[in-house]
């Protein structure tokens, strides 16, 4: 296992994500977390941060202590920190360097094992390494700045020590990963062996153990979280999980019928329970957003409730909890890595006090799906565009009836199977349809018509976190246009959604 220190950087979860493709196992820890040196630790990886190592106040930790233990690499500040400690110069560079640069390789290393002689780095940075400590070796440099990366040399017991002044984790350091790699496998001397496949036989052992002979309850959502956590526990204890799936209502057109067809193609236990108007009536006459989204919450949790107590003895609540959720993130002008987590469960947990199983509570999403095809669950179920708990309720603006339900739902099925047919489904984020609380004036025929608009809405996005409206070719969008209005009545306008997040939000509520 490898940790990585976490100084507060926007891109520390990205150089987990690098250090897992390169099936090593990580977990990301806050820089002043004390952590003990277990006997499975192969390597310690700082990240960068917004500060500057000359700041008082400025995250520190002890690299001595470090490298009598493990193979140690710095990137940005984690290599500003190290220059720094050990009696370099770190000052600000007379511009901020951000962006694409050459790197220029001064000397062999293994860390630079089957890399180009140059290549592109990113960088994003304003201090600089001025002056190396004694005893440290330069490897590289770029055009602007004279340590671009650099090692201690080997002295006494101490294990390696590396600096990278760039981000080998982002994607426009164009050989990063391998330099990543290398810093793992040859340097660390780490296996590789964290796969999808030792994942599950893995976690399956473990949820034996954990679990033994009791059973355990699971509300199932239809995404992949919870639909690849609840195979696991499958797995590990057959008919002994119980899965509940909701029809609160505001789900999209056929959705309760095909999820529970695929739950049912993958053998699992799953109850399907229609509390369509229970729902509704809890719905009528609310229009704030957060009073539906409350609404929604609070008696899916009734619901779910029922249907647990139904069930004689359960002993625990398995969750589709993944890394993202519970990283512990380090607060630097306030809260610096802003994860926005909406649970489309949230506050079971709270409610039931169960033992918490959480088999995916250390993989990032990439993962979950690997995982998930590792299992077998067919694509339909794990490519699936994200789609928020309170589901349709917030994609019609103001109030709820099942009539407007109906007609969103038909718009919607319109503009997703498109996507699908088109193949331009799988190349945006997230897509779906608004219905508008405004009705407008149009001609059929001789008539004239005054009905409701729907916006399309479509993104690209890594995390929901940004995202960019999506570059939707016109003639598709046009063609939806003409179906939404052939086919749907009671829908007279289209309008395509061009905002990005931020300043927008994908959702319209
Ligand atoms: P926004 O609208 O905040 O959405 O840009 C970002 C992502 O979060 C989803 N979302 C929700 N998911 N419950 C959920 O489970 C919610 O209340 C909720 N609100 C937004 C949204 O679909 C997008 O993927």
């Amino acid at each position: 296992k490898i940790l990585i220190l976490d100084f507060g950087s926007q891109y520390t979860q990205l150089i987990a994500r690098a250090v897992r493709e390169a099936n090593v196992y990580c977990e990301i820890i806050p820089y002043h977390k004390t952590f003990v040196v277990e006997p499975g630790l192969k390597g310690i990886i700082l990240s960068g941060s917004p500060f500057s190592v000359n700041e008082p106040g400025a995250p520190d930790v002890d690299i001595q202590d470090m490298i009598s233990k493990v193979p140690v690499l710095g990137v940005c500040y984690g290599a500003q920190l190290t220059a720094r400690r050990f009696g370099g110069l770190v000052a600000k560079s007379n511009k901020r360097e951000y962006g694409r640069a050459q790197l220029q390789r001064t000397n062999d290393d293994v860390i630079f094992q089957d890399m180009a002689a140059q290549s592109q780095v990113w960088m994003s940075h304003s201090d600089t390494i001025k002056e190396l400590p004694a005893g440290f070796e330069l490897l590289a440099t770029t055009e602007s700045i004279p340590v671009a990366a650099f090692r201690k040399a080997a002295a006494g017991a101490d294990h390696p020590l590396y600096g990278v002044q760039f981000h080998p984790e982002v994607y426009h350091s164009s050989e990063g990963k391998k330099l990543l790699k290398n810093f793992l496998v040859n340097i660390c001397g780490c296996a590789q062996d964290w796969t999808s496949a030792h994942f599950v036989t893995d976690t399956v052992e473990a949820l034996k153990k954990q679990i033994g002979d009791r059973k355990v309850i699971m509300a199932l959502s239809g995404g992949v979280d919870s639909t690849v956590a609840a195979t696991l526990i499958h797995r590990a204890i057959g008919d002994r999980l119980f899965g509940i799936f909701v029809d609160n209502g505001v789900l999209r057109k056929n959705e309760f019928e095909e999820v529970l067809a695929t739950y049912d193609k993958i053998g699992l236990n799953v109850k399907g329970i229609d509390a369509k108007d229970r729902f509704y009536s809890e719905l009528a006459g609310k229009t704030d957003p957060e009073a539906k989204r409350k609404t929604i919450g609070k008696l899916f949790i009734d619901v779910f409730q029922e249907e647990a107590n139904k069930v004689q003895g359960v002993g625990l609540l398995g969750q589709g909890t993944i890394y993202p959720d519970v990283i512990e993130s380090v607060s630097v002008h306030g809260p610096s890595v802003t994860i926005k987590s909406h649970h489309n469960v949230g506050g079971l947990p709270e409610k039931m006090h169960l033992e918490l199983v959480e088999p995916l509570r250390y993989l990032f999403k990439d993962e979950v799906r690997r995982v998930g095809r590792e299992l077998g669950i067919p694509s339909e179920m794990l490519d699936r565009h994200p789609f928020p708990g309170p589901g349709l309720a917030i994609r019609i603006l103001g109030e709820i009836t099942p009539e407007k339900v109906h007609l969103l739902q038909e718009a919607d099925h319109v503009y997703i199977k498109g996507l699908k047919d088109n193949n331009l489904y799988a190349t945006v984020w997230q897509a779906g349809t608004i219905l508008l609380p405004v009705k407008s004036v149009g001609v059929m025929g001789d008539e004239r018509t005054y009905e409701f608009t729907v916006a399309l809405r479509a993104v690209t996005s890594v995390d929901g976190m940004t995202a960019d409206w999506a570059h939707l070719p016109y003639e598709f969008l046009a063609n939806i246009s003409s179906e939404i209005i052939n086919n749907v009545r009671g829908i007279n306008r289209v309008v395509y959604d061009i905002s990005s997040k931020p300043p927008a939000t994908i959702e319209w509520e």
